[in-house]
């Protein structure tokens, strides 16, 4: 049975800006109470939580940075989140890092550092979710791109492969009263310091001809955390795009 969000608090990680703040306006729409994590983003996270209250619904900010420092800032965020916010029913994965990297250049700390920040982090922010709150919903932001591979990005998709196998597991064993899903966005808005002919020289592998907006991906978000019935899927919001490794081979991007 599909219900609202009302009364329930979702961690939106990343949600100052792009996907992560859309995902978090769309769950307060839906009656859902949002704490709003950050790390260098404050004034746009300030403004999310503005946006969220002006909806109708409680917003608090929580800046944690999730590389470098030991204890790492995920380690301990759910339940902080959860005692500002009086517990969460809802955790969404959004916050990533998606650094240039060829199978010619990698090295072993590119590796570590988008293994910690895409991978590792999503995955203790559940294992502590499913810990303390024992129900609810996990949503992971994966990448249409492990279809097949990124090669600009190679350190970020294997760690986009991690996540989607972890997703799986964690499905299966968070199940039955936590439902684990993740979203495959496609091309959707162009990284940090490019800009739109980024994306649109890369249009032409999408089968539906456009570019995707953060909003398809926050639709998607709220189907998938108001499903009673569906855990263990990976939606792709792509246009079609992962056909491409099926009909014409590897990107040419
Ligand atoms: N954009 C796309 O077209 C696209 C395509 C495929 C997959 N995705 C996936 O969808 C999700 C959202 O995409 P997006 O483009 O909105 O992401 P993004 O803008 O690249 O990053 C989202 C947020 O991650 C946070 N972040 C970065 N480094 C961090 C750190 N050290 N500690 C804690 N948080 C950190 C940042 O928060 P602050 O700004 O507060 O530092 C940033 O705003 C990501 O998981 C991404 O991989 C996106």
């Amino acid at each position: 049975m599909v219900r609202d969000l009302a009364g329930t608090t979702a961690l939106v990680t990343g949600a100052a800006k792009r996907i992560g703040r859309a995902i978090a306006l769309a769950l307060a729409r839906e009656g859902a109470d949002i704490v709003v994590h950050y790390s260098a983003s404050q004034k746009a996270a300030l403004d999310t939580c503005r946006e969220i209250e002006t909806l109708g619904r409680r917003a608090w900010p929580i800046k944690a940075d999730f590389a470098g420092g030991r204890p790492a800032g995920y380690e301990g965020l759910v339940e902080k989140a959860g005692n500002l916010a009086g517990g969460l029913g809802i955790l969404v994965n959004s916050a990533s890092i998606f650094p240039a990297s060829t199978l010619n250049n990698v090295a072993l700390k590119d590796f570590n550092e988008s293994m910690e920040l895409n991978a590792w982090a999503p995955f203790v922010l559940a294992r502590d979710f499913a810990r303390l709150y024992g129900k609810g919903k996990i949503l992971n932001l994966i990448d249409t791109r492990v279809t097949g591979y990124d090669w600009n990005h190679a350190a970020y998709i294997w760690s986009k492969h991690v996540l989607m196998a972890m997703t799986r597991m964690m499905a299966i064993e968070f199940a039955p009263d936590i439902a684990v899903n993740g979203i495959s966005p496609g091309l959707i808005l162009p990284p940090p310091g490019k800009d739109e002919k980024y994306l649109l020289e890369m249009g032409k592998t999408v089968p539906l001809k456009k570019l995707g907006t953060a909003e398809e991906v926050a639709g998607a978000a709220v189907f998938l955390l108001t499903s009673e019935f569906i855990t263990g899927e990976v939606v792709r919001v792509d246009g079609g795009r992962h056909l491409w490794e099926y009909t014409r081979g590897p990107h040419p991007d």
